[in-house]
């Protein structure tokens, strides 16, 4: 919960510093706001055909703030959300690695996707202080290693016949919020 609180804090104190944009920006009627998260998610998913609208709208509608943002503010809470989930994972994968009995196969592919999600986290960091100063092309970069990373950890479990990823809703996650972000980012 403290989490959670921090993260829209911090999340509050990163929009107030989103380059390009002025006070008026917040200031869009509620017509054209609920409009910016529908065109959003919508051409998004028009230009890529393993984009999600769905997980888009649903990802974006939690976020209260997503309402009363510009383009700016939905890359940065696209790239939070996904610091967000890959910070819970790393929790998640390191339950896992504690209590179950684990195979050497599934511990060893769970240690190498605990390193991909442990730099995932400094990715997505560095990714929005970039996006902040307006170095697009290399948040574009963080954001895509990302990305990267949760099909690589995906791919490690499926290396072996008959295995199961126990981080499969993780990776799909993490990958769809990035897709999101990246999206995002070219269009701003
Ligand atoms: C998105 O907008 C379109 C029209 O612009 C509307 O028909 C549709 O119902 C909206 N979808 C959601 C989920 O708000
Ligand atoms: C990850 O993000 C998705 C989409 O925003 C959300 O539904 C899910 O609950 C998050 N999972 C974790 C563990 O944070
Ligand atoms: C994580 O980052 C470190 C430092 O940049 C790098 O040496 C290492 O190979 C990375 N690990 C993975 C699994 O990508």
């Amino acid at each position: 919960m403290w989490h959670i609180s921090f993260s829209t804090f911090a999340l509050c104190l990163l929009l107030l510093e989103i380059p390009g944009g002025n006070t008026t920006d917040y200031r869009i009627d509620a017509l054209s706001t609920i409009d910016i998260l529908n065109r959003t998610c919508k051409r998004c998913a028009e230009e890529s055909t393993d984009f999600s609208y769905n997980f888009c709208r649903t990802s974006l509608d939690a976020i209260p703030t997503s309402h009363i943002v510009n383009l700016h503010g939905l890359a940065v809470i696209g790239m939070e959300l996904a610091l967000q989930n890959a910070t819970n994972t790393i929790s998640s994968i390191k339950s896992l690695l504690s209590v179950e009995t684990l195979d050497p196969f599934a511990l060893a592919c769970l240690q190498d996707c605990l390193e991909l999600y442990l730099n995932a986290t400094v990715s997505l960091i560095d990714g929005v202080a970039a996006f902040l100063s307006e170095h697009y092309s290399v948040a574009n970069e963080k954001v895509s290693r990302v990305m990267k990373s949760s099909t690589t950890c995906e791919g490690l479990f499926a290396e072996k016949k008959g295995e199961v990823c126990p981080l499969a809703r993780e990776n799909y996650n993490l990958y769809q919020l990035c897709n999101l972000a990246l999206c995002i980012i070219h269009l701003v």
